[in-house]
């Protein structure tokens, strides 16, 4: 499982989802509730970007239609989704966030 730093952990804004590109993975990343945490971007009700939606509850909501999705689980709290969303496992390395998208958690 290859761990690929994708930021900062200072540029993360709590609740403010940055949107990063790993292996032509869209993936969000998401500082909240004292931990980080990666989730696929895209809603899996339709092609919409989460990263642009609100987070909450460590969950982030999709703007669109207004299902959110666990961060820890990817599981949608919510209609209009159904199906989950990837997330994917999260390293700390001093300053550095490292996510792999090679294996979903
Ligand atoms: S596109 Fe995300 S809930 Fe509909």
């Amino acid at each position: 499982m290859a761990f690929v730093r994708v930021c900062g952990l200072t540029e993360l804004e709590d609740g403010t989802p940055k949107r990063v590109e790993l292996d032509g993975i869209p993936v969000s990343v998401v500082r909240t509730e004292g931990e980080v945490f990666a989730i696929n971007d895209i809603c899996s009700h339709a092609n919409v970007s989460l990263s642009e939606g609100e987070v909450e509850d460590c969950s982030i909501e999709c703007w669109l239609h207004g299902s959110s999705f666990d961060l820890r689980t990817g599981k949608p709290n919510g209609l209009p989704a159904t199906r989950p969303v990837p997330v994917y496992p999260v390293q700390i390395q001093g300053d550095d966030v490292l996510v792999s998208v090679t294996q979903e958690s």
